[in-house]
């Protein structure tokens, strides 16, 4: 089997650091890998397969000069607008985990159990882009469903965790629990949340948009109708709360046609990397301390709605830094190089 020169850009990075824990766990054909991350932390070490690898810094010339083939990158939208196109220059094949190139309609936005075929379309730019990791458990919850009973409109509210922010946002929650418990919590700084995230939940992910949602709003909107290459209405609240790891959705779908909850449930069941947790009488439903480093999506509390027979409740939970980033970008590797 062929084997690939690898980089993960932003190596260092929460996102980064789950892509070598999931290259490593899907044994991916790697002949070298290439850490690089900024200046701060060039010279230092990661982990990957037992061994330790150097981390380099991040140059317009990274990817020539390490002969790069498949470039992963998690280091922020600005980073990837500035080196991407010297990573395609190189000859690189990019998978972007940022929004920069999301909606450039040119560039494949990717879930590879919803539209994989897509990914075809990497030749134009030479980028295949990473969706948003709350878009990307919602997409593979509701792909299935709505090919059986046809979408009209989504109503989500998420609980999204702090690492969906990076490691500082982790550390910030961390730091201000830690003060409570000596009692300054009230000199506590943040700086990465507008407000105190402990014992907190704040309803603002990223900058209001002229339309008065929320970037990370407008990207639940806009990308999952890109992905699933079909329009229908979408509203979503997005709200920060205190949790390290795993998003939770709350999603009220409603569909063209008439929904039976025991027959979604099967067809759920049967979907790709789904599972189903939905045993309301012994109180199991997925939650984000059971979905910890699994590359899978839980779906439970599926019902259909009180008033409307074509109308579907249901809760979606997956570990953002692994389905929501860095398991949905090695996977679009995998199918790659099955094309390719
Ligand atoms: P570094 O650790 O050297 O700052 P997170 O999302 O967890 O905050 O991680 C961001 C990742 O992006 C880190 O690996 C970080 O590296 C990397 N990064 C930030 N700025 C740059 C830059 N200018 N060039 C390359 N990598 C960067």
């Amino acid at each position: 089997m062929k084997k690939y020169v690898v980089a993960v850009v932003g190596a260092t990075g929460a996102v980064g650091e789950e892509m070598l824990r999931v290259l490593e766990e899907v044994n991916f054909p790697i002949s070298k890998l290439v850490a690089l991350a900024s200046s701060n932390s060039a010279g230092s070490f990661v982990e990957f397969m037992g061994e330790e690898y150097i981390v380099f810094e991040l140059t317009e010339k990274s990817f020539k000069e390490h002969g790069i083939q498949i470039a992963l990158f998690s280091a922020g939208g600005s980073i990837s607008a500035k080196y991407a196109p010297f990573a395609v220059e190189a000859g690189a094949v990019v998978i972007d985990n940022t929004s920069h190139f999301r909606m450039i309609p040119e560039i494949p936005l990717v879930v590879p159990e919803v539209n994989s075929y897509d990914i075809d379309l990497w030749r134009n730019k030479g980028i295949i882009a990473n969706p948003n990791c709350s878009t990307i458990q919602m997409v593979q919850a509701l792909n299935p469903l709505d090919k059986k009973y046809d979408i009209e409109r989504i109503d989500v509210s998420t609980y999204q965790a702090t690492s969906g922010a990076g490691r500082k946002a982790m550390e910030e929650l961390v730091f201000q629990l830690q003060d409570f418990f000596n009692f300054k919590l009230d000199e506590s700084p943040h700086k990465v949340f507008p407000h105190q995230i402990a014992f907190n939940v704040i309803p603002q992910i990223d900058k209001f948009m002229p339309s008065q949602y929320t970037k990370e709003e407008e990207k639940m909107v806009f990308e999952s109708q890109k992905i699933m290459g079909k329009k229908f209405e979408v509203s979503a609240t997005c709200v920060r709360v205190p949790v390290l790891r795993g998003h939770s959705e709350n999603i009220t779908v409603t569909f063209k046609n008439k929904v039976d909850a025991n027959e979604a449930r099967e067809i759920l069941r049967n979907s790709p990397n789904i599972i189903v947790i939905d045993e309301i009488t012994e109180s199991n439903y997925p939650m984000p301390v059971l979905t910890l480093e699994k590359n899978e999506t839980f779906v439970g509390r599926i019902r259909r709605d009180l008033y409307r027979e074509n109308v579907l409740h249901l809760w979606v939970v997956a570990d953002n830094l692994r389905v929501g980033a860095a398991t949905n970008a090695v996977r679009i590797a995998q199918k790659w190089i099955e094309k390719n």
